[in-house]
């Protein structure tokens, strides 16, 4: 492909409003030709706000997770998208911090993850799936994401609060999903997408901290409760802490599992051989199956560093304050990497498939991909059993730079007689 014929110039919305397979020859032409490529400045998140620096795209699987594993260098700590939002870590937690604030943090929170509580966690998360599938599966048609992709982790989250009362859980659904979908149209008349962005963050955290001071004082057998009393070398976290790390689980936790769960639907609609393979031994082969599907389909699309120093990265020259990102949806699809990169294979074993939609390594690394996996595995099993002649249809796609949303799935199935 020659370069005229590949524009590279994806810091505009109109780039991503494309068809994905545009997305993806850019990319692909990319880590062919400029692994390390500079890009123009976005379009400015409010008309308040300058959005002014370019940034480099890092798109070989290599390089991203040299960046990643290296945060001495290539710091979170002034943000982790591309767009560039201000007062980060009232609104996103340790997720824009670097070690040693940052480990202190990451310690405190993986106490309360003791596998104990991971499998209370695990047989809740079951339940609900189940719980859900009961009431989507005798309709027999409707749109998945209501009914199905969107109900899973924003009733599997609002658990991780103590929450039960259906308004409340409605409310942190929808809430969550307007955080991560910043510039689509669907929001446009919140505001601008920093007003949209602001708005859910700042409605989560209230949220979150009324729930968190409620947890303190009355522990429940919840993660937020674990999360408050959870203690490393002496240090906790302020009740304030735990509400800001709550809703930046509305993001981390919730939408990721949502979207990721709508891609694998359509996926396994697009290959039916391949959904064959999976249900003829479902439980020895799930987890490399929702692997192949996260690497096809990475639900975050790109995380962020900045660079501290000067320094090099794949021969290219990076100065101090440049703005680097991490493009997980390339890195997955690196051909030096995987055989046959654009074709879903659940065959490949984990070893085949160091896929970099939970990060390319490093102390970021997704610290909730054993649950999210474990969640996934539960609904495809629930689904393909009580769904089985599921049609697929077309996904509409939200308009982003970093969530590779699904915010419509129509679909048509053979519905369950209620017993
Ligand atoms: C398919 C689902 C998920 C995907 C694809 C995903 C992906 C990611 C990615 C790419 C990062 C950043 C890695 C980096 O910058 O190096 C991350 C961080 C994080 N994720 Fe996930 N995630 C998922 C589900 C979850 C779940 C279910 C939880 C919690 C229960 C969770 C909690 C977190 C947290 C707390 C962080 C910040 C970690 C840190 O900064 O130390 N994620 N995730």
């Amino acid at each position: 492909m020659t370069s005229e014929a590949i524009d590279t110039n994806i810091s505009t919305l109109k780039f991503w409003e494309q068809p994905r397979q545009v997305h993806r020859d850019t990319f692909k032409w990319l880590r062919e030709n400029r692994p390390v490529n500079w890009n123009d400045p976005p379009e400015a998140l409010d008309p308040g706000l300058d959005n002014a620096k370019g940034f480099w795209s890092v798109t070989k699987h290599a390089d991203i997770r040299e960046v990643s594993r290296n945060p001495k260098v290539f710091s979170s700590a002034d943000g982790v998208f591309i767009d560039d939002f201000p007062q980060l870590e009232t609104m996103l937690s340790f997720i824009v911090s670097d070690p040693p604030r940052h480990t202190s943090f990451r310690n405190i929170v993986s106490v309360a993850f003791t596998p104990k509580h991971i499998k209370k966690v695990e047989e809740q998360n079951t339940k609900i799936v189940r719980e859900v599938i009961d009431t989507a599966a005798p309709q027999g048609e409707g749109d998945l994401c209501e009914l199905i992709t969107k109900e899973v982790p924003g009733r599997i989250f609002a658990s991780y609060f103590g929450i039960t009362d259906d308004d409340e859980i409605k409310y942190v659904m929808d809430t969550a999903e307007q955080m991560g979908a910043w510039s689509d149209p669907d929001y446009a008349h919140i505001g601008s997408p920093l007003e949209v962005f602001a708005d859910a963050t700042s409605r989560l955290g209230e949220l979150a901290l009324r729930h968190a001071k409620e947890r303190q004082k009355n522990p429940g057998e919840d993660l937020m409760s674990w999360v408050s009393q959870a203690q490393y070398e002496g240090e906790k976290m302020t009740v304030e802490e735990v509400g800001v790390f709550f809703a930046l689980l509305a993001g981390a936790a919730n939408d990721t599992t949502r979207h990721s769960a709508a891609h694998m639907l359509t996926l396994f609609h697009q290959h039916p051989d391949q959904k064959a393979y999976l249900m003829e031994d479902f439980s020895g082969r799930a987890d490399d199956a929702i692997n192949e599907c996260l690497r096809m389909e990475p639900p975050l699309m790109h995380f962020r560093r900045t660079a501290l120093q000067d320094t090099e990265l794949n021969g290219q020259e990076i100065k101090e304050g440049d703005k680097v990102v991490l493009w997980y949806i390339s890195g997955s699809r690196d051909a030096d990497v995987f055989e046959n990169p654009d074709t879903l294979d659940i065959k490949r074993s984990w070893k085949q498939n160091p896929h970099q939609a939970f990060g390319g390594g490093g102390p970021h690394y997704c610290l909730g991909n054993m649950l999210a996996k474990q969640m996934l595995k539960a609904e495809l099993w629930e689904i393909f059993t009580r769904m089985k002649d599921l049609e697929v249809g077309e996904p509409d796609l939200m308009l982003s730079n970093f969530m590779n949303g699904v915010m419509k799935l129509p679909g048509k199935w053979t519905p369950e007689k209620k017993s």
